[in-house]
């Protein structure tokens, strides 16, 4: 299938255009925080895509938010809302002021991380191994609350190293929810702190989606989102016949044009044409601004968007022309033209391909199609 199969361009800032705070299906689906991925350049870019899904950001300390470096860190464009912040840390009282400066700055949410494993963050006494201490959690999730008034959410694991019993991750919610927790993100597998990369965490310990559906079903009070392993709208489907949410996060990365799929599948919103072109070419304003606001260079933002033309003609040289590192000096409107150039290049190839295809058929075949061949063969055994 050619891109140029999309139905039209629309204007760029139709598609930015903002939507209102959280509505009433909150969770349903949202892309995962991931650190150095889901920077607010990627959430720009997830957000033409899918005005519902709410997106989270990248993991922030607590000790980075009390160095100072807030704007760096916390800074994010208004039409990112529904948005998350994701904090990492332990202590109340800094857990309460990273929640209060993210709500100072508008976010819609304020996320606990307890379910990275990497060696790092466990020095640090927080991600993953906080599973092993609810009340530190529910003491964080109670201080933060008491801090904001937006909702206070923990993302995390079913359990810790060998701890596969149901009973364990039940008892940690219960504990936490008994803070005012409400929300809870559930990635289905066990986090193994020791000998294991955090890219090892997220793909050997196995799947174990039917505890996240016992979670709901034993607290029906509670929102319970689904995360780890899902990668179509019909896994998405049957995820949310049990559970009240499903979150993405490599699949949305990798693949982030489903998301264009979901607020009409899973929200019910009317049809929205949205077309890739457009996409890029509402990036590439956005580059331009980022440039000027920020002196964020061109390649910072447009690394998230490689995905975005995946399994189409030319996508790949496509890609090579956004990754290309002769190219950073240039201004991105002039790469933009440069991969449209690419595109079309390939789209011509295709055609001339298939042309010479028809023809070759038309001249063995004397005109018949082939299926018409197959049958007339047969009759004549
Ligand atoms: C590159 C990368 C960075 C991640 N960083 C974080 C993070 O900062 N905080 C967090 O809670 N999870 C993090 N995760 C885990 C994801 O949020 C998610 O739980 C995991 O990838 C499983 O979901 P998936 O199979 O849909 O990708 C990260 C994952 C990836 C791939």
């Amino acid at each position: 299938m050619s891109d140029h199969a999309d139905p039209p361009i629309f204007l760029s800032t139709e598609l930015a255009s903002p939507i209102a705070k959280p509505d009433g299906a909150g969770w349903r689906l949202s892309v995962a925080p991931m650190l150095d991925w889901s920077d607010k350049h990627c959430r720009y870019l997830h957000r033409l895509l899918s005005r519902r899904t709410r997106l989270y950001t990248e993991m922030v300390t607590t000790g980075a938010l009390l160095h100072g470096a807030a704007r760096r860190h916390l800074r994010f464009d208004e039409t990112e809302h529904p948005v998350a912040l994701q904090l990492g840390g332990s202590e109340p009282a800094d857990l309460a002021h990273g929640a209060r400066l993210g709500e100072q700055w508008g976010y819609d949410e304020i996320n606990l991380n307890c379910g990275c494993p990497s060696e790092r963050v466990q020095r640090g006494a927080f991600g993953a191994c906080l599973m092993a201490e609810p009340n530190t959690v529910a003491d964080g999730v109670k201080a933060m609350r008491d801090a904001v008034s937006i909702p206070v959410t923990v993302k995390h694991r079913i359990g810790i190293d060998r701890e596969e019993s149901y009973g364990f991750v039940r008892d940690f919610v219960g504990t936490v929810a008994q803070a005012g927790c409400e929300v809870f993100i559930v990635h289905a597998r066990n986090a193994w702190l020791q000998g294991l990369s955090p890219k090892e965490n997220r793909e050997v310990p196995p799947l174990r989606y039917e505890l996240v559906h016992q979670l709901k079903r034993e607290f029906p009070q509670l929102t319970i989102v689904v995360n780890g392993g899902i990668t179509t709208n019909a896994e998405i489907a049957q995820h949310l016949a049990h559970v009240d949410g499903a979150m993405l996060g490599r699949e949305a990365y990798h693949h982030p044009w489903l998301l264009t799929s979901w607020d009409e599948a899973f929200y019910g919103d009317a049809p929205r044409s949205v077309c890739r072109d457009a996409v890029e070419l509402a990036m590439v304003d956005y580059m331009e601004r980022e440039a000027v606001e920020d002196g964020t260079p061109w390649y910072a933002i447009a690394r998230h968007m490689l995905g975005l033309r995946h399994g189409l003609r030319g996508a790949r040289r496509w890609r090579q022309v956004w990754s290309d590192h002769r190219l950073k000096p240039l201004p991105p409107r002039e790469v933009w033209r440069i991969a449209q150039q690419v595109l079309a290049e390939e789209k011509a190839k295709g055609d001339e391909l298939e042309q010479a295809a028809a023809e070759r058929l038309l001249q063995t075949e004397g005109g018949m199609p082939a299926p018409v061949r197959g049958v007339a063969t047969e009759a004549a055994r």
